[in-house]
């Protein structure tokens, strides 16, 4: 597998200081938004559950492999706002499961120094499920290698409105995290789904055919090279055209 010096980072320069989030982050922020669980699962004739079972098998190798790919910080998309609206008893298995990734990968977290955080409301989510977050967080808080970013109950929209009514214009920007470097989405789907709009103004996006079960370290091996072969201009021009101008 590449590593992260062999990836280079020339396109991690940011569009300066309106987001830099809670702390200025070393390697990139990939975001993901995980899609592809039911239709992997009925595509094979199993219960739209089996395919977030095995979903959380790939979250377990993106979080493994990120760091080595020069990611510190990885986002993703476990539970949306507006996945309230499927069947009572999805979202429970999907409470579930969440809850028990928590409790189980909090002693790999804090062996890989991974430091897990939640982005989202909590005060819809079941009192054990935000007992486990604060749990995890607490235990986890001293990682350095990882910061992974779990979004449940997240909408984007929501979460700019409550940032803007804490901190006003000017102290929105902190309120929110850090500008997404990289934005991936599984399954096909070419959409944000209210996901990280603030945060990802100027994210580069790479869309893959692959469905969430099946993402394996080199698909993101394969994204982040993408990444790197963009040329990132925050509006501004390239730079091999800033000496003919
Ligand atoms: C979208 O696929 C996926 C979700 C709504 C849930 C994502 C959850 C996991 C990967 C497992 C738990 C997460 C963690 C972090 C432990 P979909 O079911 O909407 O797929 P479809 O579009 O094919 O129906």
């Amino acid at each position: 597998m590449q590593r992260s010096e062999d990836l280079g980072h020339r396109n991690n320069g940011g569009p300066g200081n309106i987001n830099s989030g809670n702390e200025p982050a070393t390697g990139m922020h990939v975001a993901i938004i995980m899609d592809g669980n039911g239709r992997w699962a009925r595509a094979r004739g199993l219960p739209r559950l089996a395919g977030h079972r095995v979903g959380v098998e790939a979250v377990r190798r993106a979080v493994e492999a990120a760091p080595g790919l020069g990611i510190s910080v990885l986002t993703l998309y476990a539970f949306s706002a507006d996945n309230w609206r499927r069947p009572p008893r999805e979202v429970s298995a999907l409470m579930r499961l969440l809850g028990h990734y928590l409790t189980q990968e909090t002693a790999r977290c804090v062996a890989n120094g991974v430091r897990l955080e939640t982005i989202g409301r909590r005060d819809r989510l079941p009192s054990s499920v935000v007992r486990m977050i604060e749990d995890a967080e607490r235990k986890t808080g001293g990682g350095t290698k990882l910061r992974l970013r779990l979004a449940i109950d997240y909408s984007a929209r929501h979460a700019i409105v409550e940032a803007a009514s804490r901190g006003g214009v000017e102290g929105m920007a902190a309120l929110l995290g850090p500008d997404v470097d990289l934005l991936i989405r599984t399954s096909g789907e070419q959409r944000l789904s209210d996901f990280l709009l603030w945060e990802s103004a100027y994210a580069e996006m790479v869309f893959t055919p692959r469905m969430w079960p099946e993402f394996a370290a080199h698909d993101l091996e394969a994204a982040v090279a993408e990444f790197h072969r963009r040329d990132r201009r925050f509006g501004g021009i390239a730079t091999s055209s800033r000496r003919t101008a």
